[in-house]
């Protein structure tokens, strides 16, 4: 299965925190923001991934994650040379989606919830798009779709000043590999940005669009400003702490998965032993 993860944009809204770092590589609490949908995608089943990102930020993505190797994955980049919209991802990374179903996460969003792993594993198997909504108290931030009285979703419109429903279209999404067809043909927004959302009301135009509803029992959560930023820390550091189990470690996926064993995690461990992270994961080997 492959998956790409959109790690690119500028961040305005995080100024001046942005100014030198890209927004994905700023915290949360105690990892790089972008670990956490990196997690999500491997727990999809994504194990080759396509991380597309700005000119400047590349060399500092390959120092965070190199080939992938290490935790049992392929790791590639692509350059999105200018913000242009979330669907660019599959004009850039047309070659590497090639025949395959894809996942797409973005960068910026971070989801919890105990089902997850089976949640995202139904999208990365399933046919056509398969998105997912979340309820939200601000919708008109997001793309917003809209329900039939059976349940069924009937529309998809991006930023509506009036939406239709509280369900926001979350930034995970599968795809089968026409969806690189699909966002060759989808004409600009007047923000001037390929629409994901766009690409989603083609799939649903066509009856090939799956919309599954993440309930209250999962959290999805923004980091697009300093304050929902600070939250989405805060939630990680007090579900972390309860329970000392971490949310969005690569290691302890990929050495949960099998795709790397306990002498692989030693390894991994060896250079990062003194730190709160190198001791959180020889715990992990030591319960085994
Ligand atoms: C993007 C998408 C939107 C989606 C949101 C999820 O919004 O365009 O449809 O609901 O991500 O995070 P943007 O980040 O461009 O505001």
């Amino acid at each position: 299965m492959k998956g790409i993860v959109l790690s690119g944009g500028s961040g305005t809204r995080l100024y001046p925190m942005t100014r030198a770092a890209n927004k994905q590589l700023l915290p949360v609490y105690n990892k790089p923001m972008v670990y956490y949908p990196l997690t999500t995608l491997m727990l999809a089943g994504c194990r080759e991934i396509l991380l597309v990102v700005n000119p400047a930020d590349v060399e500092s993505y390959r120092r965070l994650f190199g080939d992938g190797k290490q935790w049992g994955l392929d790791i590639r980049y692509a350059v999105q040379p200018r913000p242009g919209g979330i669907a660019e991802v599959f004009i850039v990374g047309r070659e590497f989606v090639g025949k395959d179903r894809v996942g797409l996460i973005l960068g910026d969003n971070l989801f919890y919830g105990d089902s997850l792993p089976a949640v995202a594993e139904r999208g990365a198997t399933g046919s056509g798009a398969v998105v997912y909504a979340y309820w939200v108290s601000d919708p008109a931030a997001y793309g917003v779709v809209e329900f039939d009285a059976a349940g069924r979703p009937v529309s998809i419109v991006e930023k509506p000043k009036e939406p239709k429903s509280n369900w926001a279209v979350t930034g995970l999404y599968f795809y089968d590999a026409d969806v690189c067809d699909v966002a060759a043909h989808i004409p600009r927004s007047a923000r001037g940005e390929l629409e994901i959302s766009d690409v989603n009301a083609h799939y649903l135009k066509q009856g090939r669009l799956t919309v599954e509803k993440l309930g209250r029992g999962y959290a999805w959560l923004d980091t697009g400003t300093p304050s929902s930023l600070l939250r989405a820390a805060q939630f990680v550091e007090t579900v972390e702490d309860r329970q000392g189990l971490q949310i969005g470690s690569p290691e302890e996926v990929a050495w949960r998965k099998g795709y790397i064993d306990d002498g692989g995690m030693e390894k991994l461990i060896q250079p990062i032993r003194e730190s709160e992270y190198g001791k959180y994961l020889q715990r992990l080997l030591a319960r085994a």
